[in-house]
């Protein structure tokens, strides 16, 4: 059947992939044909997501991108892929006095240090092939928007989105594409633990004009489109998914 989409032959590596949006991208890839490449921290979280994927030859790799030394075993481990998803990710809630130089360093370690150089080592050693479609997960915060509390997490956002751009024009050479998705608000486990309450999201939810938080997946089709051939001639720019929360 016709399908333009199709990942069929692909090798995708997704990081974050034990929860939420990551999860979603790795299953969803899966079964659009991809072989899947899935890591995270929690290895019962990602054996679960594992054992969710559609099709043989995936693989799994447990590391912690905040910690040098599992980000260099990672990419030794890795083979040559055609598609690379960061979507590997956490958030700190903090007013600004309170946002000490260890939060920031904490978050941009995750979000942005350890995707950047996870990519360029991928491409230094030619693990990434030409035509390889980069995504980064990143957020309409820090990018669009922004929200009480959340300077840090809207840094960690606003440098990915440089970084894409930056990235864009010298890998496009190689035909090597990069793109980014920014999502407003997804049901996931992001905000568990943070000093967000159900009272507080059940109040911001009313800024959705469709009237609710995204699915992980909804997320993860865009994702599809910009790993797969459809998006050959798309590089350096960004999909917001959002319910139409930017039109307010
Ligand atoms: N949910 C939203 O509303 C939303 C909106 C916009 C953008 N995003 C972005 O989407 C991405 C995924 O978030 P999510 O909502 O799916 O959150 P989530 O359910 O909390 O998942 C976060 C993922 O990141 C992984 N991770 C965190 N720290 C890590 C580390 N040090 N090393 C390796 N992996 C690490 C987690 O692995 P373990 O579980 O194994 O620790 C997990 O797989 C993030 O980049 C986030 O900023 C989310």
């Amino acid at each position: 059947m016709y399908n333009p989409f199709t990942l069929d032959g692909k090798t995708i590596l997704v990081t974050g992939a034990s929860s939420g949006i990551g999860k979603a991208i790795a299953i969803e890839s899966s079964k659009m044909g991809a072989t899947l490449i899935i890591t995270g921290r929690n290895e019962q979280r990602l054996k679960e997501t594992y054992s969710l994927l559609e099709g043989s030859s995936h693989d799994l790799i447990v590391a912690d991108l905040s910690l040098k030394e599992d980000l260099y075993l990672l990419h030794k481990e890795l083979p040559v892929i055609d598609g690379l998803v960061n979507c590997a990710g956490l958030t700190k809630v903090a007013p600004f006095s309170f946002a000490t130089r260890d939060s920031f360093e904490e978050v941009m370690n995750v979000n942005f240090f350890a995707p950047t150089e996870l990519t360029r080592l991928m491409v230094k050693t030619k693990k990434i092939r030409k035509g390889t479609s980069i995504v980064f997960i990143s957020s309409v915060s820090g990018v669009y928007c922004s929200a009480v509390a959340s300077s840090i997490y809207s840094s960690s956002k606003g440098a990915v989105n440089g970084l894409v751009k930056g990235m864009a024009l010298d890998l496009a050479p190689k035909g090597i594409r990069v793109n980014s998705v920014n999502p407003g608000m997804i049901e996931t486990d992001i905000f568990k633990g943070s000093a967000i309450t159900e009272e507080q999201l059940r109040i911001d939810v009313q800024n959705y004009p469709l009237g609710r938080y995204g699915k992980p997946e909804e997320v993860a089709y865009a994702v599809i489109y910009l790993l797969s051939d459809a998006a050959l001639w798309t590089t350096g720019t960004n999909i917001v998914i959002d319910g139409g929360y930017l039109l307010k």
